[in-house]
């Protein structure tokens, strides 16, 4: 058995490292785009956290970034021929693909996404994906016509019926030019799918009574059921040492998290910077900016009902500063900001895959029910719990809310109590549109 790399903290930063990413074993097969370069990054910052990384590369792979970088960077050599005698013999493509905990395919090419879905297998990274018997992570990168062709998204469609998983591709500008969905998702948000991929397959892998280990397995209305819950704020960083945040303090968020648990549903829990504890028997994966929660939230997918409840920034600066801004003669600089994505729009899209129940939240300052009824409308959500925020009510990080629940038809209002009884009446709630619809 071949010894996976070992791992030097790069920034020691433990607040960034999820427990379970930190011990596991990641084999990344890096396909051959234009965004490989994002790969190198990848492996970096998988490393920062505690994993351990071992390396595939295409030939095509080779044609962008040299397996020297990404055999620095991961501290191990990289694995780029079928019918290398030496590889063979110090490590299979079997033995190489089952060792890893998860498997990323980052970038995955059209070409890529194509052989995966008919199962050829023919070179090291095409046949190491089909033997593996792990969970399949995949970031594809592509030019966007090749991403919304037919052939692709039927592809797309096999690999997920498959069981395999996708993070991105995002919007934006691409290499060639145009603009559209097809860039490789950024690096920390495939580091937050992957903990988010992680946090599944470790939970099947827990002793009976330690967490919640399938739906079967509990009882409750909601047993047998996968709620996804967004919670906290989000940290968009401005450089290094500095980000843009908000006050919510996640204890609404990781309440109703709570609840639903208790109700005997399987529940995943992404949650935004916050100062407590994850909440007994639930799934729970730490980001720290919007495209992270998104990417996290899509891997965690698909659920039953999707809450959210976090409060996600909704800009980030445009160019992140890799360095510390200083203070200087020119004086403060100028901030340009580029929204983020919508999470809870973006769940709430018609698709086979959306949650029967998408509900979001409305933190309003003023006209709480015309803002939230307008919300409801353009986020296509089921329903909104709003509440007010103004100065005074003490709502955030406070332990009491007063909300009103708002869907097309009705609007009603709760009176003050605290936010685990709010948790609890909302999941109530839940359990009897759920019932209703299905
Ligand atoms: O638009 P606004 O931020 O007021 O909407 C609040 C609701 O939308 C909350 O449920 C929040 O979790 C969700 N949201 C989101 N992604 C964003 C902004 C808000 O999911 N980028």
């Amino acid at each position: 058995m071949a010894v996976w790399p070992a791992v030097f903290a790069l920034n020691g930063d433990e607040s960034m490292t999820g427990t379970s990413l930190s011990t596991s074993r990641i084999l990344l097969v890096i396909g051959g785009g234009i965004a490989a370069y994002k790969a190198l990054e990848l492996i970096r910052r998988l490393r920062e956290r505690g994993a351990r990384t071992r390396v595939v590369m295409t030939s095509a792979a080779k044609q962008f970034i040299t397996p020297l970088s990404a055999a620095a960077l991961s501290g191990d050599k990289v694995y780029d021929d079928l019918f290398s005698l030496t590889d063979e013999a110090e490590m299979g493509h079997i033995e190489l693909s089952r060792e890893a905990d998860l498997v990323v395919v980052a970038p995955a090419t059209a070409d890529l996404l194509a052989r995966m879905a008919n199962g050829l297998a023919d070179d090291l990274a095409t046949t190491a994906l089909l033997a593996t018997d792990k969970k399949t992570l995949v970031a594809p990168a592509m030019n966007l016509r090749m991403w919304l062709h037919p052939a692709t998204q039927r592809n797309v469609a096999a690999l997920r019926q498959d069981g395999v998983l996708f993070v991105g591709p995002d919007d934006g500008e691409m290499a060639c030019g145009e603009y559209g969905p097809g860039r490789m998702a950024e690096p920390l948000a495939v580091v937050a799918a992957i903990e988010a991929a992680l946090a599944k397959s470790t939970s099947l892998a827990l002793p009976a009574g330690v967490g919640r280990v399938s739906g079967e397995r509990a009882s409750g209305p909601l047993a047998g059921r996968h709620v996804l819950v967004t919670s906290g704020p989000t940290h968009e960083p401005i450089d290094p040492v500095r980000f843009i945040g908000n006050r919510s303090s996640g204890l609404q968020g990781h309440a109703i998290a709570q609840a639903a648990a208790d109700a005997g549903a399987r529940v995943t829990l992404v949650s935004g910077p916050v100062c407590i504890p994850d909440p007994k028997g639930v799934e729970a994966v730490h980001v720290e900016d919007a495209r992270a929660m998104l990417a996290a939230v899509q891997a965690a997918s698909p659920a039953d009902i999707f809450i959210g409840a976090a409060a996600v920034g909704d800009w980030r600066v445009a160019h992140f500063g890799a360095q510390k801004i200083k203070k200087g003669a020119a004086g403060p600089p100028t901030l340009a900001l580029v929204e983020n994505p919508d999470i809870l729009a973006t769940i709430s899209r018609k698709s086979p895959a959306r949650p029967t129940l998408v509900v979001g939240f409305a933190a309003e300052t003023e006209h709480v029910i015309d803002n939230a009824r307008d919300k409801l409308r353009r986020k296509r959500c089921d329903l909104i719990v709003a509440n007010s925020v103004a100065e005074g009510t003490g709502t955030f990080g406070g332990s009491a809310n007063a909300v009103h629940l708002v869907t097309a038809a009705a609007v009603e209002s709760w009176p003050e109590m605290s936010k685990q009884e709010v948790a609890e009446r909302l999941i109530e709630r839940l359990v009897a549109i759920l019932k209703d619809k299905t």
